[in-house]
């Protein structure tokens, strides 16, 4: 068994890595019963540095076990974000007698070219493993996609296109993503481009994700381009943008003119999703950080968590596609024991509620009230605020002072705010995610969402819940502990 991880901090039922530095999620692939996390890792220091691609095995992507580092960096760079594909045809070769190989596609960043000012330092490579990526092999005319003066060209997404039977990549360059097909994964062909005048552009294009996805409770099927952009974020730094829109097989096309945000916390960044998944269930994992302060939160041995793993679904609400993004019946699972059950705050009025280890816990109220205030308390009297505002129709997180903030001017230097826009006008549920350094919302089962880390000197042990609307109650259905995904 693993042994438990218990430094302050530690996330307890979040992935983080043994030790050192982790940021984007890799190379999300399901092969042969295992679900496959890689992930960006420095192992020599908790920030930052040369790239490899760190390794974690899960069967329901909630509890993992750690493998050995999978990509190290070689002579055409560091390895920097990418994606996995199971390639079931054997069409890249690689496999021998009969082998399904697996197939890692990414960037390659070459550091001694960036030095010397040159623009073309980026390149894609890739890898092949036939044992489930336990051990990997880089293929030995790499890059298959070279570098023609794009600054910022890498994170390819790679997936079969069943339709056109091709695969295809999608690609981020500075300001806009590009399109590729191949027959093989080794030779690939442009495509297209997509975004220069649409969506937000207050920062570099990161980390697409190109994939189909129906609307519930119709026929229809539209697809989906999630970008990662740092900065440009709603409440400030990196955060992850989504087009709807059609994929013919060569070029994607949006009449999206602003951007869609599907989180509007500041801590899910580069989050892309799993291919391969069985019943295409398209399920997400993002890095729970922010490049704003991601180098210097309070954490010693190891830095950052990934989100909670969630499956996105596609709703229409007054005519507007929206992602909607909703943790695992997996994560469900590991509630335990009930704290607080049935609990009914009525109009105008409060209630405190003394309970334990709040930070590893899941809060799931129900309620039509617009104005409410949820306060979470230590002895310190520090504390974290959730509020729901009619007057300015918006939810505000306040981490202002949740305990550690000083360690960079831009963690605890204002409200964060999410547009209710879409909440619904009768009662919506809340469930909230606390562990020790983080915070989860999801209102209306994923429709408005927000990620937040938090770093409390001790775990909250008091929530104030204030009820402020003048006509509907608040009911708390429960407060569960939720079990340590390391023991
Ligand atoms: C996103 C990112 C990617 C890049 C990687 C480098 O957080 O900047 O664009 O591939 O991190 O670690």
């Amino acid at each position: 068994p693993i042994k438990a991880f218990t430094e302050q901090y530690r996330p307890q039922f979040h992935f983080t890595p043994k030790e050192k530095w982790m940021n984007d999620p890799n190379g999300l692939v399901y092969n042969d019963g295992i679900y496959h996390l890689f992930y960006q890792y420095y192992p020599d220091d908790i920030v930052w540095g040369p790239m490899h691609w760190g390794h974690a095995i899960s069967t329901d992507m909630v509890h993992w076990e750690h493998k050995p580092i999978a990509l190290y960096p070689d002579e055409n760079g560091l390895i920097f974000s990418g994606s996995a594909v199971v390639d079931k045809n054997n069409s890249s070769g690689f496999g021998k007698d009969g082998e399904v190989p697996l197939v890692a596609i990414y960037t390659y960043h070459l550091m001694e070219g960036e030095k010397a000012g040159r623009s073309d330092f980026q390149t894609q490579g890739i890898a092949y493993s036939l044992d489930n990526g336990d051990t990997w092999t880089k293929y030995e005319r790499n890059p298959v996609i070279g570098n023609d003066g794009i600054r910022d060209f890498r994170d390819p997404k790679v997936f079969w296109h069943e339709e056109s039977q091709n695969w295809i990549m999608a690609l981020v360059a500075g300001d806009h993503a590009k399109f590729y097909q191949s027959k093989n994964l080794k030779d690939w062909k442009y495509l297209s481009d997509f975004g220069r005048y649409q969506g937000a552009h207050g920062g570099v294009w990161e980390c697409p994700d190109l994939f189909p996805l129906g609307v519930d409770g119709t026929d229809e099927q539209k697809w989906v381009l999630l970008i990662s952009i740092n900065p440009g974020a709603p409440n400030g730094g990196s955060g992850t943008q989504y087009f709807i829109g059609e994929f013919d097989g060569k070029k994607f096309t949006s009449d999206q003119k602003d951007p869609k945000w599907l989180d509007y916390g500041t801590d899910n960044y580069a989050g892309v999703t799993y291919n391969n998944v069985p019943n295409d269930d398209r399920i997400f994992i993002g890095w729970m950080s922010n490049w704003d302060y991601a180098r210097d939160t309070p954490t010693k041995k190891w830095r950052s968590a990934m989100t909670l793993p969630r499956k996105l679904a596609l709703q229409k609400h007054k005519d507007e596609y929206l992602l909607v993004n909703y943790p695992l019946p997996s994560v469900e699972a590991l509630a335990s024991s009930t704290m607080v059950e049935n609990v009914t705050v009525a109009a105008g009025k409060s209630q405190t509620l003394e309970i334990d280890s709040l930070n590893q816990s899941k809060i799931r109220l129900k309620t039509a009230s617009k104005d409410l205030k949820l306060i979470f308390k230590n002895n310190l009297d520090e504390t974290l605020e959730l509020t729901m505002d009619s007057k300015s129709k918006a939810f505000l997180l306040n981490r202002m002072n949740s305990g550690q903030v000083a360690f960079q001017p831009e963690f605890g230097n204002k409200k964060h705010h999410m547009p209710l826009d879409f909440l619904p006008d009768d009662r919506y549920e809340m469930d909230i995610y606390l562990d020790w350094s983080s915070i989860e919302v999801f209102i209306a089962q994923g429709l408005l969402v927000m990620t937040d880390q938090i770093f409390p000197t001790e775990p909250y042990n008091t929530l104030i819940v204030e009820n402020n609307d003048q006509e509907d109650p608040v009911e708390i259905l429960t407060v569960k502990h939720i079990m340590s995904i390391w023991q």
